[in-house]
């Protein structure tokens, strides 16, 4: 038996053959720790495929219909049409955020049987942008749905009371539960049940005894993902690996697992809030501009098709100091209400309130209507709010932000109004992406009063067109 010993920095996943105090790829310092692979023929495979002899490119098959589908639009559409054979792929996200219950929920629509669709409603309807790459809804050609869910975090039965709580029917014999913390013996389940469909929750949580070192160590998460990668390439099943974050908002197991794998996604949310947006950060087979919307709800995440049922409430009647703008995520427009309210303060230093926007932000703007739109602003207490939770960083909010504390502090019903537009420090509206798109959502919808800065050069003349 060879023994092999390398050194792996705990930062950034170098790995070398002798102990180094200081890591030469990311400048940590006393990073690296000892690994020992305890036979380098079993420990670790080797990537054997008979795809070593060069091929054409017109030989090569590809065929877009075998990908796989969630039975979630929104899932496919930031995947860019469903899952590729043979792909894995890493969903990152806070604990809690709801990942294994929306990978639970994947996993018991495709072990229910040929994934039916639920496509996104496309440009006809009312909000979504039309899906770039989405290829025709087909049904996998092989009949087998078997799931594998691999669970380290969780027992089977606990498991298995989350699926009771998701799905009114459970499918009896396609979804199978392995409650273990060993890769090795997760992959040679893998091998012996050639599933349609893997679940690794979560990366952080295996550990080969081939290994020193604790779970979630780089040196185990790197291995574990290696082993995972090898044999879904090799046998073409598709892995979902689940990462956890760590408080610096990176993958644990650093930047490692990200480079390994084909898709990175996030799964984000606020814990007070029932939003949650899926976001691709990197993916080989698809864009990466693109966002799914869901709810957290007590049977589980429930898709969006149409975020403006959560970030509009159409219902009410018009209330001085709300305006609408149309923000984008990926390469959806959706309208989006801006809240604000100004009060007169009694405090030396009035109060500045921002929630889903940056407090920053906030501050610069009240400082353009206090000194270009001479609004006594700076005496009072500010709070502005995004309804539905979300958290804008888009600067075209600017325009709506200003207009929204201006309805405040005059008393104006702008609720039907639709601002977007950066707001520069010289108090000049300045033009944002994909105006075109922003305003045509805002038509679509029936709103006609849009306030843009391809038609007002300065926020004060549309202050005093208002006015
Ligand atoms: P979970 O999927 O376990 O999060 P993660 O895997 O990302 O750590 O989600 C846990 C939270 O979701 C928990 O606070 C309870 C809540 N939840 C619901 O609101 N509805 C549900 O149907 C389920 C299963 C969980
Ligand atoms: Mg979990």
């Amino acid at each position: 038996m060879r023994k092999t010993t390398s050194f792996v920095c705990q930062e950034c996943g170098y790995d070398s053959p002798a102990y180094m105090g200081k890591c030469p790829e990311c400048g940590a310092w006393n990073s690296l720790r000892e690994f020992r692979i305890k036979n380098q023929e079993s420990g670790i495979k080797k990537h054997t495929s008979n795809t070593n002899v060069p091929q054409k490119l017109s030989e090569i098959v590809y065929d877009e219909t075998k990908r796989l589908l969630t039975g979630y639009g929104e899932v496919d559409g930031v995947l860019g049409g469903g899952i590729v054979p043979g792909s894995v792929i890493l969903v990152a996200g806070d604990p809690g955020v709801g990942k294994s219950t929306l990978l639970l929920q994947i996993a018991l629509n495709i072990a229910a049987g040929p994934v039916g669709l639920h496509p996104r409603p496309t440009a006809s309807s009312s909000t979504a942008g039309a899906r770039r790459g989405t290829p025709a809804p087909a049904t996998r050609s092989d009949s087998s749905n078997i799931v594998l869910y691999v669970s380290g975090e969780e027992s089977a039965q606990q498991v298995k009371l989350r699926a009771n709580r998701l799905a009114k029917e459970l499918p009896d014999k396609n979804l199978l539960i392995l409650s273990l913390t060993d890769v090795d013996a997760a992959v040679t389940a893998i091998e012996e049940t050639k599933p349609a469909f893997v679940v690794v929750d979560s990366i952080q949580t295996l550990e080969s005894e081939a290994l020193t070192g604790l779970s979630g160590s780089v040196g185990q998460v790197r291995y574990a993902a290696l082993q995972l990668i090898r044999v879904a390439k090799q046998l073409q099943i598709p892995i979902v690996i689940v990462g956890h974050v760590t408080k610096e908002g990176m993958v644990a197991g650093p930047m490692v697992l990200s480079h390994m794998v084909d898709v990175v996604i996030f799964l984000e949310g606020e814990k007070t809030t029932g939003t949650r947006i899926l976001r691709s950060l990197k993916n080989r087979f698809g864009p990466v501009d693109e966002v799914g919307i869901f709810t957290m709800e007590g049977e589980g995440m429930k898709e969006v098709t149409n975020p403006q049922q959560i970030f509009l409430d159409g219902k009410k009647k018009p209330v001085p100091g709300s305006v609408l703008t149309v923000t984008l995520e990926g390469t959806r427009a959706f309208l989006v209400e801006v809240q604000a309210l100004v009060v007169f303060s009694k405090l030396p230093m009035p109060r500045r309130v921002a929630s889903g926007i940056d407090p920053k932000r906030l501050e610069l703007l009240l400082a353009v209507l206090q000194k270009h739109c001479n609004l006594p602003i700076a005496t009072m207490d500010v709070f502005v709010n995004i309804a539905g939770g979300l958290t804008l960083k888009d600067r075209a909010a600017d325009l709506a932000i200003c207009l929204a504390l201006f309805a405040s502090l005059k008393n104006l019903p702008l609720s039907k109004t639709v601002a977007i537009s950066e707001v520069g420090l010289l108090g000049e509206l300045r033009s944002v992406p994909m105006i075109d798109k922003r305003i045509k959502e805002a038509q679509k919808l029936g709103f006609e009063s849009i306030i843009t800065a391809k038609s007002n050069e300065y926020l004060f003349n549309v202050i005093k067109a208002i006015r």
